[in-house]
This record gives structure tokens, sequence and C-alpha cells, in this order.
């Protein structure tokens, strides 16, 4: 079959961007033919920070560089995927390659939450798309539910458990008994965990890929400084034994709600779910996301939240988005200033039996 193929520029090659190199060699014929010809992608640059590091691929050492502006540079390099973390030289990454018309695709959630407004609105200016799916909830498609699928709904609310290791870390803590340390530990070898694990922890992980969602639900940029997070550091397996005899689970639970008077509440903190809740049983590195429009009523939405194939399948899904579309032109970004943010700055308990 004749593909038209698209340079792409790899920046980061550890999980989830080793992750995009074995789809690429596993399945590019197959996701050729599922586009009728239209899409093969090569990669013709990765860019890394240590060039002697082992790699368990067969990618040819000719295409590493560990400098990120050859990606922009180089006029082979269609699209550029960003996948280092961070918000520094990620920011500076992804400004250059909108600059220079180059379409990015990212799963880095701090950097879109942080800095989504300078990003979104260059991107705009540069009719040069930003496509983010990796960067909430790993491999389930909820960013093209929110920006396609559920168009024509107003969103009530959406809950979800969207960090992967918070939820596998409770979960060792309350079946296998494991101490905090241990269990955080297996997370950050099965590849959950961001290369700092403080965000997922301290809660903030799940608190931008919120934002994400809240601002594709409503319209608008979240100012994260606004939102109430609080993470898993503090919860002790005493805590989890005592919610179990009341009869809950604790979860660290992400709710953007939609109050009477328009306000949207947006916080992360542990919580108390009714073990006959529906999400009381996404366990482990599993994520879900419960979404209520006033349409379609409840959706729930999933699956693998981290990990390598899970977030690569995401990452792959953009890009063969972006070699279709090669233009701005593409679902719905958070634009509209006028929708308002309640101010979150107080605690208050959460425990929930039903969708809110
Ligand atoms: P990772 O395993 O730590 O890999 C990071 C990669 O980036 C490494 O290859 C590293 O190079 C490279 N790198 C870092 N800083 C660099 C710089 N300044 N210049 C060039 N290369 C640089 O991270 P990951 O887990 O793949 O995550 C990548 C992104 O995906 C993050 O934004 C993360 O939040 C997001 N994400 C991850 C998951 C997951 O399950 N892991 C899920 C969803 C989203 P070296 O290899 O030489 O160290
Ligand atoms: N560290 C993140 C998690 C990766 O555990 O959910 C997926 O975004």
């Amino acid at each position: 079959m004749n593909c038209t193929v698209t340079g792409v520029g790899l920046a980061g090659f550890g999980t989830v961007g080793a992750g995009v190199w074995k789809i690429l060699q596993q399945n590019n014929e197959l996701i050729c033919s599922r586009s009728q010809g239209t899409v093969q992608m090569e990669i013709r640059k990765i860019a890394v920070r240590d060039l002697k590091k082992t790699r368990d691929t067969d990618a040819p050492a000719n295409l590493f560089t560990t400098n990120l502006e050859q990606l922009v540079d180089d006029p082979s390099v269609d699209i550029v995927v960003e996948l280092i973390g961070g918000t520094d030289a990620a920011f500076d990454l992804v400004c250059a390659a909108l600059k220079a018309g180059k379409p990015v695709v990212t799963g880095n959630k701090a950097l879109l939450a942080e800095k989504g407004p300078e990003l979104f609105t260059l991107s705009q200016q540069q009719r040069t798309p930003i496509y983010f799916e990796a960067a909430v909830a790993g491999g389930i498609p909820i960013i093209k539910a929110l920006q396609e699928s559920l168009i024509g709904n107003e969103i009530n609310s959406i809950a979800g458990i969207i960090n992967g290791t918070s939820n596998y870390i409770l979960q060792r803590m309350t079946e296998a008994g494991l101490a905090y340390p241990e269990a955080l530990q297996e997370a950050k070898q099965l590849g959950y965990a961001e290369a700092d694990e403080t965000l997922d922890v301290n809660g903030w992980d799940a608190a931008h890929k919120a934002i994400l969602l809240g601002s594709l639900a409503h319209g608008f940029l979240i100012d994260y400084e606004n939102v109430y997070v609080r993470g898993i550091e503090k919860v002790t397996p005493l805590d989890i034994r005592f919610a179990s005899e009341l009869g809950y689970v604790v979860k660290l639970l992400s709710l953007v709600l939609k109050r009477e008077n328009g306000e949207i509440e947006i916080r992360t903190q542990p919580s108390f779910l009714s073990k006959k809740h529906i999400l009381a049983s996404v366990n482990g590195v599993f994520n879900a996301v419960a979404i209520k429009g006033d349409q379609v009523g409840e959706s729930l939405f999933y699956g693998r939240g981290a990990g390598q194939g899970p977030t690569a399948s995401s990452v792959i899904s953009d890009l063969v988005e972006a070699c279709r579309n090669n233009s701005s032109e593409r679902g719905f970004l958070p634009t509209d200033q006028k929708a308002a943010l309640l101010r979150l700055i107080t605690p208050r308990l959460l425990t929930m039996s039903a969708f809110p």
C-alpha cells in the first residue's frame, strides 16, 4: 500500500517514548492500512539526555541526539512528540515547534495545566495544533471523548480516579498490606510513577489532569492556583481499615463539578468511596472517569491509566490524527474566559455512593 510518510521527532525515549518506537515497529503496517493508506510514520530523530544509556529497543544509534533543537530544525521532522516531562525544557521545545509550524503531540499534563494559556494561545496564533490524549488517564481516550463525542452536552460532573501510581499504592497497601514506601517502589519499577514521584503522591499529577478535563468540559482555561489538592502521602493502613469497616474504600478522587450558580469546583483529594460505588472497584494502575452530561447521562471510561503500552497507544492515536489534519482546525480547545472557577481553599470530607 502507498502511504504518505510523515517524519516524527521524538523528544524523550523513556517509558513512553520507547513505547512509541515499539508500537511503530510492531503496528505501522496496521496503522497504514487502517488509515486507508493515508498515514505512515517514521521516527527520524530521538532526543535524550544520556547517549550512553542502555536501551531495550533496536533504535539505531544515528537517530539519537541530546540536542532538542535538532527536532525543530531538522526539515525531515514534520511532527514533534514531547515526552521528556517537566515544564522548562519541554516548554521551550513545544514553543519552538509551534513557532516552526510543526504540530506537537505531548503527554505532559504538568506542562499543559501550568503553561496551557501561553501554549494554547501560541497554537492558535500559529494555527498549529497541540495534541494531548496521553496527558490524561493513560490509554483511555478521554480527551477525544470530551472534545468530540460529548460535544453536544453540558457537562455537569466529572469524577475520576486519574493517577495510576496513587491508586496502585492504595491497593497494595489495602490488599497486600504493604507499607507505603514498598508500594511506591513497585509503582516506580512498573513505569507508572513520574521521574519525580512527588507529583503522583501529593495529588498534583491528578490535579493537573482534572484541570485539563475541566478546561475541556467547561471551555475556559483554569488557574491551577484555585483548585483544591491533597495527596495520599498521609493515608495510613489504619485509615484504610477504618474506611473498610464503615463500608468505604479510600481512593484519590478528582472532581470537576458544575454548581447551581454555574461556578466550577475542581478538587483532588483522598476520599471515602462507598464499596458499592462504580469507581470503588477501580484498582491498581487502572483509571476511570465517570462523566455526567445533560443529554448522555452517566458515562464511564475505564482502562489503564499509566505504563508503557497504554500511554504510547494514546500518543500514537494523536500522531495519526496529526498526520491526517495538518491544520489547527481540530476538536474543541478552551477559549471561553467568561465561565467562573470556584476558588477552593477549604477542605471538606468527601464521601460518595452515587454519581455526583
Ligand atoms: P521517563 O521514563 O523519565 O523518560 C523521560 C525521557 O526524556 C528520557 O528518555 C530522558 O532521557 C529524556 N529527557 C529528559 N529530559 C531531557 C532533556 N532536557 N533533553 C533531552 N531528553 C530529555 O518519562 P516517561 O514516564 O516516559 O514520561 C514522559 C512524559 O509522559 C511525562 O510528561 C509524563 O508525565 C508523561 N506520561 C507518562 C506516563 C507513564 O505511565 N510513564 C503516562 C502518561 C503520561 P534519558 O533516557 O537519557 O534519561
Ligand atoms: N504518573 C502518572 C500516573 C502517569 O501514575 O498516573 C500517567 O499520567
